[in-house]
């Protein structure tokens, strides 16, 4: 069924899927959703061209997008992407958080690759849209961290295999009902120290959400799974001492004396949602946040002197997760047991998006 809808600043041609995913379907991949590996019914594809600008804005059943083998999105990885999370509140409408920093942040990524820039008010339609046809894939309220994670991203998809900025780009939202991203839940994640690879250095790509970063993480994160970990954390290009974020997560540590420290935004870090909502979080509990340089060493000698009492990593998918031990080629350290910070920030912030708590800074966004 072909319709246009008109409930959003941009109008969206709509083909809905001819057989819809029964009630019972649905609920079999909501009881146990995992992360990232089921998909809701729909995407929004939408097309961009220089001479044209963006056009043909439309929702249509998910599958697989036909491309050609030259496109320049697999030869040069001119590609950026986004995570944020629908979530169901108690009377059964549907929020999101903050979008509008993903939306900004998703401009800043396409400017460091040569991509265009969307206008927020599409993205944040985009997202609505998508939501709105599959509402059914938002798991119920109540039901554990579970939500529908959207995955808004951006390809170059021109047939050239000259290196320089594509003329052609394709926007896409995907969803996917997702549960905790770590398959132990809650429990405390191990992490490994790469000294080998880094992540970005001071001029590169480190605050743009590409997918580079990701697979530049890679062989890192090969070498922390070999060593028992859960995830790699990166140091600083230039000294290797200085902590920069996780593979995919940016990393918070807990003073005894009231005190939260979390590396400053140079350039190379991603400036994460959660990890600036926290900042705030925590600056209004009357905590002192500093975001500033913090060396591993720092980070060694706080646990074991006992001045650092908790350690924890944030981001969308993982919301907080608790760090338990720290390992690098030679040696390891348990993080102290306590998590009593860790988890109070979670259980508020959590409350917020779910609608549990206050929204008092007016962070969430209806979309259903
Ligand atoms: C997120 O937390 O949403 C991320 O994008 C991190 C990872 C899943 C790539």
């Amino acid at each position: 069924m072909s319709t246009t809808t008109t409930s959003s600043h941009t109008p969206f041609a709509i083909t809905e899927r001819t057989q819809r995913a029964s009630a019972d379907e649905i609920a079999t991949v909501l009881e146990n959703p995992g992360f990232g590996t089921n998909f809701s019914e729909h995407m929004v594809l939408m097309d961009w061209d220089r001479e044209q600008g963006w056009h043909d804005a439309r929702v249509v059943p998910y599958g697989p997008i036909p491309l050609d083998p030259s496109a320049a999105v697999f030869h040069y990885g001119q590609e950026i992407f986004e995570g944020m999370k629908a979530y169901r509140h108690e009377d059964g409408t549907v929020w999101t958080f903050r979008p509008e920093r993903n939306a900004e942040r998703f401009n800043n990524s396409a400017r460091r690759l040569a991509l265009p820039e969307l206008p927020p008010v599409i993205f944040l339609d985009a997202i609505k849209e998508l939501v709105t046809i599959d509402q059914a894939w938002v798991p119920e309220a109540g039901s554990g961290e579970t939500s529908l994670y959207l995955r808004p991203f951006m390809i170059a998809t021109e047939e050239a295999l000259g290196v320089r900025p594509t003329n052609r780009a394709l926007f896409v939202v995907i969803a996917s009902p997702a549960g905790a991203y770590f398959k132990g839940g809650l429990t405390p994640i191990s992490l490994w120290v790469s000294e080998l690879y880094v992540r970005a250095s001071p001029g590169g790509t480190g605050a743009a959400k590409c997918g580079g970063n990701y697979a530049a993480s890679l062989a890192s994160q090969a070498e922390g799974i070999e060593h028992g970990c859960d995830q790699v954390v990166f140091l600083d290009a230039i000294e290797h001492k200085f902590v920069e974020e996780l593979g995919g997560m940016n990393m918070f540590f807990v003073y005894g004396d009231g005190r939260l420290v979390t590396p400053e935004l140079t350039g190379t870090i991603l400036p994460g949602v959660t990890r600036s909502s926290l900042v705030e979080l925590a600056r209004e509990r009357g905590m002192i946040v500093e975001e500033r340089q913090f060396t591993i060493d720092e980070w060694r000698e706080g646990v074991a002197s006992g001045l650092i009492t908790e350690v924890f990593a944030c981001g969308t998918a993982a919301v907080i997760s608790p760090v338990g031990r720290l390992a690098w080629n030679g040696g390891e350290v348990a993080m102290p047991d306590s998590h009593e910070v860790t988890m109070s920030l979670r259980e508020e912030l959590l409350d917020i998006q779910y609608g549990r708590g206050e929204d008092a800074h007016g962070w969430l966004y209806q979309l259903v």
